[in-house]
């Protein structure tokens, strides 16, 4: 059905106007000052965006929905985790693909596509995991990227699970080169980390609290560093997921300083919560657990100003959604044993507003680049992250005077709990579109289950 927003404020990340938007054929087709309802065509639905702020569809760059991961599987599904993308203005995920060491990789694609394909109701993409290279992972990763994924991801982190050696990361970051795709990675140094725990838990410090001192900054700082070598010496394009602190961010601003081609993300645990939330009494410190871990709370004014200046490029949500009851649990008498991650992909938007535009710490324009445009931009989503003529009819409307607060009793995610129980929001998306589609209105999934399809990208 054709789509008319009248009345709207426009706020892209580099400019803001009065203006109406009309969308048909799941396009924007048509921008003005004033767009008649008698111009349009008929049973067009007509919104009135006064005192709302218009938006381009967000697009979260890091999410795990299928992942199987520390001995369990993340408890959303396509079904859930689309839904609850989409309620908080998320039109579009991309997913990390994420294959056992001796799987094939063409086999783990289909496998996460198979997931999605007609049951998300978001539009996504993927980044294809590297966990091995050899030559039939090279053909197989060749295939990948004709077939339209053009992303891999490499973790530099869990050791004997998920991580890559140096000699699979130079090849990886070759083929990347070569192929013309981003490497998107997760720096840690993963014997630092194994030998950390190791002695952690030989001391009896097997509680949530010590899986930061299992990992701390240097440990990702030296990630990132490596990183920018391989990265510098292949020419490949490189994109941080997660950075978490200072130190980190530093190693790529250096590298890029020296002309790597790189960018960073910071996700949205990393900018609101901090180590102490690992310290809750009764076990609740698991719900905290992530990777790079939650910091220390005098890195989080650092990270929001490296945000402003946007050396910070995105602000993704690492959703990685597992229960506390269930799986986090699995961990109560070893830190190294609670699945890492944080639910969080229906509020990244909402926090991101009341936390950074509603305090002053970034202005509306930052917040429209981490959330939407710059992903564009960066993994060659052409018809995402903007309004334009021509562009897909993403679209948030934006109530920035909503009042509500954040539960797991009404969250969409499959999660047992949240991490920001009972914390206010100041906004939310109270209108969503994707691609011309009215799929989520006030807090509630409204749209035809399973209508999200697989983004073309440059
Ligand atoms: O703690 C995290 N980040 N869990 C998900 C896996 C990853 O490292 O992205
Ligand atoms: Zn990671
Ligand atoms: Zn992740």
């Amino acid at each position: 059905m054709p789509l008319l927003i009248k009345n709207a404020r426009v706020v892209t990340s580099t400019e803001q106007y009065d203006a109406e938007v009309y969308a048909e054929g799941g396009e924007i087709t048509r921008i003005g000052r004033s767009i008649r309802v008698e111009d349009c065509a008929p049973g067009t639905r007509v919104i009135d965006g006064a005192g709302k702020l218009l938006f381009p569809g967000f697009i979260d760059p890091h999410v795990h929905v299928y992942l199987p991961f520390m001995g369990t599987y993340a408890k959303d599904t396509w079904e859930t985790a689309s839904r609850a993308a989409l309620v908080g203005g998320t039109t579009t995920l991309i997913e990390m693909i994420c294959p056992g060491k001796g799987d094939e990789p063409l086999a783990a694609f289909e496998a996460w596509l198979g997931k999605a394909e007609g049951v998300a109701s978001c539009d996504y993409s993927f980044h294809m995991g590297v966990t091995r290279f050899d030559g039939l992972a090279e053909k197989q990763l060749r295939e990948i990227v004709k077939r339209g994924v053009r992303s891999f991801k490499v973790f530099l982190a869990y050791k004997g699970a998920l991580g890559v050696d140096d000699r699979e990361l130079y090849h990886t970051l070759k083929l990347a080169a070569e192929l013309g795709v981003v490497v998107t990675a997760h720096c840690e140094n993963e014997t630092i980390v194994a030998e950390r725990q190791a002695e952690l838990l030989v001391a009896g410090r097997r509680a949530p609290e010590y899986h930061e001192e299992s990992r701390p900054v240097r440990v990702e700082a030296e990630g990132v560093h490596h990183l920018m070598t391989f990265a510098e010496l292949t020419g490949a394009e490189v994109y941080v997921v997660h950075t978490s602190c200072e130190e980190a961010v530093h190693e790529g601003l250096r590298a890029m300083e020296r002309g790597v081609r790189a960018s960073m993300e910071v996700v949205l645990p990393h900018l609101v919560l901090d180590q102490s939330y690992t310290q809750k009494a009764g076990f609740e410190g698991a719900k905290y657990v992530m990777s790079p871990p939650l910091r220390d709370k005098a890195q989080l004014p650092k990270m929001w100003k490296h945000l402003r200046s946007r050396a910070l490029a995105t602000v993704a949500t690492d959703h990685a959604p597992f229960d506390f009851e269930t799986q986090k649990v699995m961990g109560r008498d070893d830190f190294t044993k609670i699945p890492n991650g944080i639910p969080s992909v229906q509020h990244r938007a909402e926090l991101l507003y009341t936390h950074g535009v509603a305090t002053g710490r970034i202005d509306l324009h930052t917040f429209v680049d981490a959330v939407s445009t710059r992903a564009a931009r960066i993994f060659g989503l052409t018809g995402k992250g903007r309004i334009a003529v021509g562009a897909d009819a993403d679209l948030v409307l934006f109530d920035p005077n909503y009042r509500g607060t954040i539960s797991a009793k009404t969250h969409q995610m499959a999660t047992d709990y949240s991490a920001f129980e009972g914390w206010e929001v100041k906004g939310r998306a109270s209108v969503v579109a994707r691609r011309g589609e009215v799929v989520a209105e006030d807090g509630k999934f409204v749209g035809k289950a399973g209508g999200g399809r697989l983004v073309p990208r440059a």
